[in-house]
């Protein structure tokens, strides 16, 4: 079976046991603040299992695109070594909510396996929770039992919560679970050494394939564990490891989904693959490492995740610059090489994951441009890296923070290198050395999160959309939690009527009242589904009736933002093209910015067209038609606009301004007529990464201010020429007459440089052949100074000449030595003038036959001089001697 048909097989076998197929959630997690990246199938049926969300169906199953780059779950060093670790996977897995438990999960499991694909069940091992004492738990007796209906019991084993308690995180939804092993060695190898003691012992052929875990529990933020409301079942079965198995190799990297892959790149690089695991062979461990970066990557950014400095951006950059390395060190190849797997990529899984097919471009542009830039700063960063580490085994903090800043390194591959040559990095001075650079303390960013005062159960009813008042709402639970240093609360109210930041759009910010209490309420923000109003006060009855007001002023500017947010997509694929994809939004009381795939700047006329469909809409006083809860594929149906990266459920809400112009899927705010908004204005056009463009515009009272500043700036102009008439001809005429005085001056100095050159030649000093000049020159004009030292040293047979000169007010520097002397000696003008620099209080630099130096302190100059001529002779006689 090929892995189309694998994965179709788990997925119709589920189907058949009346599981719904559901999609893969977007590998980005975006809502939930524990989590950066998707790390297992059921992230998202965590509110489900919680029981904060009600599930639509008991019984799901799907293919989760996973990512395990960070946190708890992390396999990025382990990924090239062995032929079976991935950072980005797919999950098989199969859900139950409060349906069926542990007898199903296993019977079904069984069946499939050695049924329906075929494995052989004398392959096969179980492993089932020997229990915990920290935690109280007994060994689960109960699955042991299930599967020794299927297995000899020698074959199932009792191991700890180290691999038998499967968690999300540090806390959250968790349980006991069964893992399904399968011992792939020759039968020589099973002879000398039974199957049963290489289980979870990291032997290449004794692999863990699917994983059945029994959700029962909840970690919460002190460690402790309490009941969950009801049994889950979340199962996941690593789709590559089974596609090894099941096409008989010894490695998911020789299965058909990696082989495209890796056959590319040998003909791109002409290396060829051996499948080797020996860890000397690094080209081996290229290969692997390309591929399986190359997904990650792929799909993040296909799932809105740009690469960047910060967060998950970060995370994305880092993994992409280690495939750089891997190939640039490995694979002789210095051109980017991810991009050109890019379309084999797309072949292979587009028809899965059709958001990679239909963001082609945007995929191909962004990861060529990350990589080019890598690209250019690598060779000198692994020179660098090769120099420190010929002179040290420890790599210090302050280095590794060079390598970070100046070379872009991240850490991780500075390690990996050290590592490779048998070194070690300072990992903590580099963190301090980063820290300086923040000014920020670790410490600070530290949110410490106490647990949940339950006050009422349930999970509280956002009613936002219809009223921004609610007399009668009851607290259901707060914690509090601090940061730096301040201590604040969560509050999760019944009846909300708060809009918590997500999709762009910020929280909403009001009061919360009883009697004569009355708490700020400073944001509103969102775990999952939950609505957490943050407030930095907690009332002295939190169990009493509470009055929630949402701040209506703020929540009505930011509406005006969001609803021109939609008439500005609109506008967008209009004017410029189907391709606008939507790449981020925010949505603020103040203003909004508008993120979204597109290939050129925009012209002034096409953001003229832009503003003014977007202020013909206002003036059409569009009512809003809005569809609260319908079928997702109603929705679709009608043309609603949705986007990659997003996760949405199987009921909708859907925001139409006029069914012809705008229709969006949408959980945020909006104006009820489209007049409200009153004026839209584009204030700023910018790029933000490679093929990705930025908006930024104002609506009612601020576009209403903007045009206000600007008509100011246009009447101060008209003053101050006073003559009133045609502004722009009067500016043109100014530019004009200031580019006359302009060559004016510079023809006036360049006479004035002449008679300086004439006298200045009687000057110069002569040592061992080498002419030399240093002068402070009365020359304000560096192009003329520049032309002057260049006339001088043209008329000799070799020179050095060192000039100080003061230009718009600054002491500048600038070194000119001929390059038959360069070349033959250690005068580098661009050292000397760096060093130079600082009597100036300045710097600067250049090559080694020219440099200049900019400054603030004048009075240096004649002691930079004086220095400079010193430093002159003395590295000239050294060569001489
Ligand atoms: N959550 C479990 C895992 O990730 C099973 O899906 O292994």
């Amino acid at each position: 079976m090929n892995g189309k048909e694998i994965r179709q097989t788990f997925l119709d076998f589920f189907k058949n046991k009346s599981h719904k197929i559901v999609s893969s959630a977007p590998i980005v997690n975006k809502s939930d603040p524990t989590l950066m990246f998707t790390n297992a199938g059921m992230n998202q049926f965590k509110d489900y299992f919680l029981g904060t969300e009600v599930p639509g169906h008991r019984r799901v199953t799907d293919t989760q695109k996973c990512l395990r780059v960070s946190g708890k779950h992390n396999d990025l060093e382990e990924v090239g070594l062995d032929g079976y670790h991935h950072t980005m996977f797919e999950m098989l897995g199969n859900w139950s909510f409060g349906d069926y438990f542990k007898e199903e999960t296993i019977a079904w499991a069984w069946e499939l396996l050695t049924e329906k694909l075929g494995v052989d069940p004398d392959l096969l091992y179980a492993t089932v929770f020997s229990g915990d004492k920290a935690d109280d738990l007994g060994p689960d007796v109960e699955a042991e039992e299930i599967w020794k209906k299927y297995l000899p019991g020698d074959r199932i084993l009792r191991c700890d919560k180290r691999d038998n308690f499967w968690e999300m995180g540090e806390h959250g939804p968790c349980g006991p679970c069964s893992e399904i092993h399968i011992d792939l060695r020759s039968p020589e190898d099973k002879k000398s050494k039974p199957g049963a003691h290489l289980i979870n012992a990291d032997h290449p052929e004794v692999i863990e394939i699917w994983n059945l875990v029994f959700i029962q529990y909840n970690r919460s933020f002190s460690g402790e564990l309490s009941l969950l409301p009801e049994k889950h079942v979340d199962t996941g079965m690593g789709f590559e490891r089974l596609c090894m198995v099941l096409q008989n190799k010894r490695s998911s990297y020789d299965t058909d989904l990696f082989s495209p892959y890796i056959g590319k790149i040998e003909s791109i690089t002409g290396v060829k693959y051996t499948g080797s695991y020996n860890t000397e062979d690094r080209s081996d461990i290229a290969f692997r490492v390309v591929s399986d970066h190359l997904r990650a990557v792929v799909f993040a950014i296909a799932d809105g995740q740009l690469p960047s400095n910060t967060g998950a951006g970060y995370v994305i950059r880092r993994i992409l610059r280690r495939a750089v390395r891997y190939y640039y060190s490995f694979l002789d190849t210095d051109r980017p090489l991810l991009v050109k797997l890019v379309p084999v990529m797309i072949d292979e899984m587009g028809h899965v994951f059709p958001e990679i097919k239909k963001q082609k471009d945007l995929l191909m542009k962004v990861i060529e441009e990350e990589e080019s830039s890598f690209l250019k700063t690598l060779e000198n960063g692994l020179k660098r890296l090769e120099q420190v580490l010929s002179e040290s085994k420890e790599i210090d903090g302050e280095t590794a923070f060079e390598m970070y800043d100046t070379y872009g390194f991240p850490i991780d591959l500075t390690e990996l290198i050290a590592q490779e040559r048998n070194a070690s990095v300072d990992i903590e001075g580099f963190r301090q050395a980063l820290s300086r650079q923040k000014e920020r303390s670790r410490a600070d960013a530290k949110k410490e999160v106490h647990d949940w005062v339950i006050i009422n159960e349930g999970s509280g009813k956002f009613v936002g959309y219809d009223q921004l008042e609610v007399t009668d709402a009851h607290i259901l639970r707060y914690r509090r939690f601090s940061q730096k240093d301040k201590s604040k609360y969560q509050i999760i109210l019944d009846k909300n009527p708060f809009y918590a930041e997500g999709g762009g759009q910020v929280g909403d910010t009001g009061w919360l009242i009883q009697d004569d209490e009355k708490i700020r309420v400073i944001d509103t923000q969102r775990e999952n589904e939950l609505f957490l109003l943050i407030t930095e006060d907690i009332f002295t009855t939190p169990a009493s009736k509470v009055q929630a007001k949402v701040d209506t002023q703020r929540r009505r500017l930011i509406e005006n933002n969001h609803s021109a947010t939609h008439l500005l997509h609109a506008a967008l694929r209009e004017i410029l093209g189907d391709h606008v994809q939507q790449k981020g939004s925010l949505v603020k009381d103040d203003y909004l910015r508008f993120d979204f795939s597109h290939f050129s700047k925009l012209t002034d006329e096409e953001i003229l067209s832009i503003e003014r469909l977007v202020n013909s809409k206002i003036r059409d006083n569009i009512k809003r038609e809005e569809a609260r809860e319908i079928p997702l594929e109603e929705a679709k149906e009608a043309g609603a606009i949705m986007l990659f990266g997003e996760k949405y459920g199987d009921e909708v809400r859907m925001i139409t301004f006029d069914d012809a112009y705008s229709r969006e899927l949408c959980g945020g705010c909006h104006v009820d007529r489209t007049g409200d908004i009153g004026l839209f204005k584009i204030t700023n056009e910018t790029s933000v990464a490679a093929g990705v463009r930025r908006i930024e515009a104002v609506t009612a009272i601020a576009a209403e201010r903007h045009v206000e500043e600007e008509e100011n700036t246009l009447r101060s102009l008209q003053e101050l020429f006073k003559s009133g008439g045609d502004l722009e001809l009067q500016v043109r005429d100014v530019i004009e007459v200031n580019r006359q005085l302009q060559d004016k001056i510079r023809q006036l100095q360049s006479e004035k440089s002449s008679n300086v050159k004439s006298q200045l030649e009687n000057r110069f000093e002569s040592i061992d052949g080498l002419d030399i000049l240093a002068e402070q020159v009365d020359i304000a004009d560096a192009k003329v100074v520049k032309d002057l030292i260049y006339q001088l040293e043209k008329s000799r047979d070799g020179a050095a000449i060192l000039f100080g000169f003061v230009s718009k007010g600054k002491p500048q520097l600038m070194l000119r030595i001929s390059e038959e002397i360069t070349e033959r000696s250690a005068l580098d003008a661009g050292k000397i003038v760096r060093d130079l620099g600082k009597r100036i209080k300045g710097g600067g630099g250049g090559q080694p036959f020219f440099a200049t130096a900019g400054g603030s302190d004048a009075s240096g100059i004649s002691e930079a001089l004086e220095e400079g001529k010193k430093i002159i002779i003395e590295t000239y006689k050294k060569m001489a001697d």
